[in-house]
């Protein structure tokens, strides 16, 4: 296991500073856009004076605002790229195939996720280092999500404590765990994150990270950021501690050999629901359903690990069939358009996450920009089930879906 593994994963390079002078900078260019702009990815092209109409939009407008290191560790995936490129890929090699003349007018997306009711089956999903794309960082995310009455999945490395995101807003939230080497440490965190009224743990799990983009750029964690960090998950750190000793703390200070019984340990300190993150094998769903969790993330980590892991659309339906109905099954990873919400409910998804399309709106737009993706994908998925006639997300069924 490569050391630096967890530095990588908050290597957020540059500082905010930076960030809100490529901000200003990225203004003027914008006002100065001619008509037609930069053609969008994966749409058609948008004016970018224009509102943004979509995820693709959002992505444009965080790679001018962002300075490149920046946008490249939020956007870029391990190694070659290949399973980032194929989520979003398989979702678009799959073909919808819609009922005529159904007669449903009006839809509704209302849902619930162990037990919590949301107002559409999109979550916030956990993304780290929040506050170096926008000086709210989480704060805004929390509001956003709290807005669309949905889930956040706050990252225990998202750039504010358990507390801070806690009292940003009264909404659904859900802590995403990495396991502290120091289960002390671990315990009290959990224990702080249910006392702030989280809803679940999330334990991500999946390994391999290996990013070029982050390798090249030299993107590690500013100082100020890492010691908030640290502190925040709840080490005990000296104030003498230079920024070399606060890097190499960092790298010794994660339990990345965990097996299943990390659970166990886990159900035995909090009465919170459990869910893992980053499943791709039947058999491994097995097992989380074994062992009584309530919970079940299908999630390559957006191609931020190992690469060359299949999409996580093209293992979801094997998933649903191990799990049969035992536990709630969430899929991340690749989602860009309400149609792909759609066909995950259709292929047995309980609700999807999305990771990438909020964190570039936020740093397009703070709070308002993570409220306008979380509404932009609602009206895609609203206009998906009209034409696919789904009066609710109960009635989206395998049928919709020719694989
Ligand atoms: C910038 C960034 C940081 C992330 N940080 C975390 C994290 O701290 N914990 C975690 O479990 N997943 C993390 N993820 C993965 C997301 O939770 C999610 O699995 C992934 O983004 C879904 O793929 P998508 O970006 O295609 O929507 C991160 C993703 C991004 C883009």
């Amino acid at each position: 296991m490569n050391r630096r593994f967890f530095s990588q994963l908050l290597a957020l390079g540059a500082g905010s500073l930076g960030l809100w002078q490529a901000r200003a900078r990225a203004d003027d260019e914008l006002a100065q856009a001619p008509a037609g702009g930069a053609p969008s990815v994966g749409g058609p092209p948008n004016p970018r004076r224009l509102e943004p109409v979509n995820v693709a939009d959002f992505q444009e407008l965080a790679k001018a605002a962002l300075p490149p290191a920046t946008y490249d560790y939020i956007t870029s995936g391990s190694t070659d790229e290949v399973t980032l490129r194929d989520n979003v890929a398989a979702f678009q090699r799959l073909r919808l195939l819609p009922p005529l003349l159904t007669g449903v007018a009006e839809v509704d997306t209302a849902t619930t996720v162990l037990k919590q009711p949301i107002a559409l089956p999109i979550l916030l999903a956990p993304v780290a280092g929040q506050s170096l794309y926008h000086p709210q960082g989480a704060l805004a995310s929390a509001r956003a999500a709290a807005s669309a009455k949905t889930i956040m999945g706050v990252s225990s490395s998202v750039g504010h404590s358990v507390e801070e995101v806690a009292a940003a807003s009264s909404g659904p939230k859900w802590f995403q765990l990495y396991m502290p080497k120091d289960r002390a440490v671990a315990r009290r965190l959990v224990e702080r994150a249910e006392r702030s009224g989280f809803k679940a743990i999330v334990l991500t799990v999946d390994l391999g990270e290996r990013k070029d983009a982050d390798k090249r750029n030299r993107f590690t964690l500013p100082e100020p950021a890492l010691r908030k960090h640290l502190s925040d998950i709840g080490f005990n750190l000296s104030e003498r501690m230079t920024y070399e000793q606060l890097l190499a703390f960092n790298d010794q200070a994660w339990d990345l050999t965990l097996s299943w019984n990390a659970f166990d340990w886990l159900r035995s300190i909090t009465k919170l629901p459990l869910l893992v993150k980053g499943v791709l094998r039947a058999d491994d769903a097995k097992k989380a359903v074994a062992i009584g969790l309530d919970g079940i993330v299908v999630s390559n980590h957006g191609g931020r690990r190992l690469d060359g892991v299949p999409a996580s659309i093209d293992q979801l339906p094997q998933i649903v069939a191990a799990v049969n109905g035992k536990a709630e099954v969430l899929l991340d990873s690749g989602i860009r358009r309400g149609t792909d919400v759609l066909k995950a409910l259709a292929l047995g998804a309980k609700a999807v996450l999305i990771g990438r399309p909020y964190a570039w709106a936020l740093a397009a737009d703070g709070e308002a920009g993570v409220s306008k993706i979380l509404e932009l994908l609602r009206e895609e998925l609203v206009s998906a089930m009209l034409a696919s006639g789904c009066p609710n997300v109960a009635s989206i069924d395998r049928s919709l879906v020719i694989s």
